[in-house]
């Protein structure tokens, strides 16, 4: 007989306790722990515990030499969501797309199967546990896919769908969207709940390896982390895509933050139009688009996304403070990394914002996470602060140190090549390293030691 065992599973880390807690031990956080019916008996049951007391058998060894084929990779056409995944679909792994509510996953998703249908023998599938079939379709048209020749099912119970493509003419990719409303009948828990998510991902991924094809998770992250967020999937599937973009910009970036087939930090770009998502071939021309001549606390930051350099535009505001602790607001980089710079301001230049209201704004919606972006946010306080632009056609990069030194960061030629590209006449950046080649780029590089020289420039004529 199976018997029903009660666990209470935290909905933020998905660890297990054995009694009701109000903080989870695992992860700290407060009110997360939901109670879970598993059942534990005969093996067999999908996701139930399988327990036996048979002996197992030998396992047997190969030599890490061996013959093993490297698959062909599954290209959608669509080159930015190719490149994020590194160069195209695995065979037998799983994916997953994480994101907000609302921010296209779900579009992504069904264009990506709409182009690799297209591809000759790749069959796709695309099950919706979200909406119906006709919502599919409307979608599809409004995309102009109507005709891919994907299948569509609306479906959610994870019993349903392993007995549907446990054959061997399974489809070659396979998108679930999404992993929260997907069911399996032997856990008494809701859908959506650590749980289930975690089973039905474990039974899916375990055919995907078997059968060969490409499992596609469409997964929901919420703030509060109510609803089983994909974290506790991270370490089941193979690559982990994150969708992200702000709510009033119409880019949407695709970044991979864990990928065992390709390298991670690769971004996609796209914007979100009436007709879907569409590709953006050359984001800095974009995400420079808006930015309006010679103004005060602006400054271009030549980044690098994966392997990709991205000119975006850094804005910064400084203003009297009538508060006793001033008011510090990032939009797009890390508060404890602005502090920083601040410190290193103040401390090793004299530069006093101590009193001010200080705003700091990645413009177009780009998250930037390099500390490469220092030069570019100091230069961006300096200039708002003495109201003195930037020069317009230079561009900065460079991290900066705790006794206010100017390093080296990496891809330097590759940062340069872009703004020259993009016509940038000037690149402030860090002192070559000794022993390093002067890039071949026609750009002039003014090369800044110490932040002392950053500061001087805005205060020279002030
Ligand atoms: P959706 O893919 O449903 O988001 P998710 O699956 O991540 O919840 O897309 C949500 C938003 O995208 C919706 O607010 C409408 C917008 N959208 C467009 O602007 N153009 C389009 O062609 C489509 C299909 C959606
Ligand atoms: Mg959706």
């Amino acid at each position: 007989m199976a018997k029903a065992k009660i666990h209470y599973v935290c909905q933020e880390c998905g660890a297990i306790h054995a009694k009701w807690m109000g903080r989870c031990e695992g992860c700290g956080a407060w009110n997360t722990l939901l109670e879970e019916t598993v059942s534990e008996g005969p093996p067999g049951g999908l996701g139930g515990a399988r327990r036996s007391a048979k002996r197992g058998r030998g396992v047997s060894f190969v030599p890490l030499e061996g013959d093993s084929a490297e698959a062909a990779r599954r290209v959608s056409g669509i080159g930015e969501f190719d490149r994020v995944c590194g160069g195209g679909l695995v065979p037998g792994s799983a994916l997953l797309i994480g994101g907000d509510p609302g921010i296209g996953k779900s579009t992504l998703a069904l264009q990506a199967a709409a182009f690799l249908s297209q591809q000759p023998s790749t069959s796709c599938a695309y099950i919706s546990g979200e909406e119906s079939i006709d919502q599919v379709r409307l979608r599809a048209r409004r995309l102009g896919l109507a005709s891919a020749p994907v299948q569509l099912a609306a479906a959610t119970s994870v019993r349903d769908i392993v007995a549907t493509l446990d054959g061997p003419d399974a489809p070659q990719v396979v998108v679930i969207d999404s992993i929260q409303t997907m069911y399996i009948d032997a856990m008494d828990s809701a859908p959506g709940t650590v749980g289930q998510v975690r089973a039905s991902a474990q039974e899916l991924i375990r055919l995907a390896k078997q059968r060969g094809f490409t499992l596609l998770l469409v997964g929901h992250v919420t703030k509060e982390g109510m609803i089983a967020g994909p974290k506790v999937l991270e370490h089941m599937v193979d690559t982990v895509l994150y969708f992200e973009g702000e709510r009033g910009h119409q880019f949407r970036i695709l970044r991979a933050v864990k990928n065992r087939y390709g390298a991670i930090d690769e971004i996609g770009v796209f914007e979100m139009t009436d007709a879907g998502l569409g590709e953006v071939a050359n984001p800095s021309a974009l995400f420079l688009a808006e930015r309006r001549g010679r103004v005060s606390g602006a400054a271009v930051f030549a980044g690098m996304e994966g392997t990709r350099p991205v000119l975006v535009e850094i804005q910064a505001l400084v203003s009297n403070s009538p508060l006793a602790t001033p008011r510090r607001a990032v939009v797009g980089w890390e508060t404890s990394r602005l502090s920083m710079v601040l410190a290193v301001l103040e401390a090793r230049c004299g530069v006093l914002l101590a009193g001010k209201d200080v705003y700091l704004n990645v413009a177009g919606g780009l998250r930037v996470g390099e500390p490469a972006a220092d030069l570019a946010v100091a230069a961006a306080l300096l200039s708002a602060r003495a109201d003195r632009p930037v020069p317009e056609d230079a561009v900065l990069f460079g991290e900066i140190g705790l006794s206010g030194e100017v390093r080296a960061v990496g891809q330097a030629e590759q940062r340069l090549k872009e703004a020259a590209k993009l016509g940038f006449a000037a690149a402030w950046s860090p002192p070559r390293p000794s022993g390093r080649k002067a890039p071949q780029v026609e750009i002039a590089v003014d090369e800044i030691a110490h932040l002392d020289d950053l500061v001087a420039r805005f205060e020279a004529e002030a």
